[in-house]
């Protein structure tokens, strides 16, 4: 079965890095998560701007959901806004998963407008984003 076709659920958010906690715990989020995600066969992005984070994040729906709830109580970072929450089946937004650093627009666009159009006004800034997967 292909990534785009398994039922989905969707995640936006944007969030702070923990107050006196070092932005080089980012190094270390995303190593755990490169490795997890892929395994999980989660899709998704994680911006980072030095000081807040943004990320999209979708996959299976059981999965994808246990991982928001973990994400929520992570102590490196704070003031967790979700955005979007989408429970029911729709194709990938994205293929893969990558993560990179984004500038001030990105987390703008994302926190403005609806829910959906923010998604696709995060999906849009990508190309703009020093990434990697
Ligand atoms: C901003 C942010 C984004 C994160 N994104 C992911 C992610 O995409 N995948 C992942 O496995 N862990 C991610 N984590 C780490 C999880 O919160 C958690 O530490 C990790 O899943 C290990 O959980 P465990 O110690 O309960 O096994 C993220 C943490 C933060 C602070």
């Amino acid at each position: 079965m292909s990534l785009s076709t398994l039922s989905l659920r969707r995640f936006l958010y944007v969030s702070e890095l923990a107050p006196a906690m070092p932005s080089t715990v980012v190094g270390q989020i995303l190593r755990q998560s490169r490795e997890r995600n892929h395994r999980l066969k989660l899709s998704g992005a994680l911006l980072f701007d030095g000081e807040r984070f943004c990320q999209l994040l979708e996959g299976d729906p059981d999965t994808t959901q246990a991982l928001m709830r973990r994400i929520e109580r992570d102590p490196r970072h704070c003031r967790v806004q979700l955005l979007l929450d989408t429970p029911r089946p729709a194709p990938r937004m994205m293929t893969q998963w990558q993560c990179g650093y984004g500038d001030h627009d990105a987390f703008d666009a994302a926190a403005a407008g609806d829910p959906e159009q923010a998604a696709h006004a995060f999906l849009k800034l990508l190309p703009a984003c020093d990434l990697s997967s």
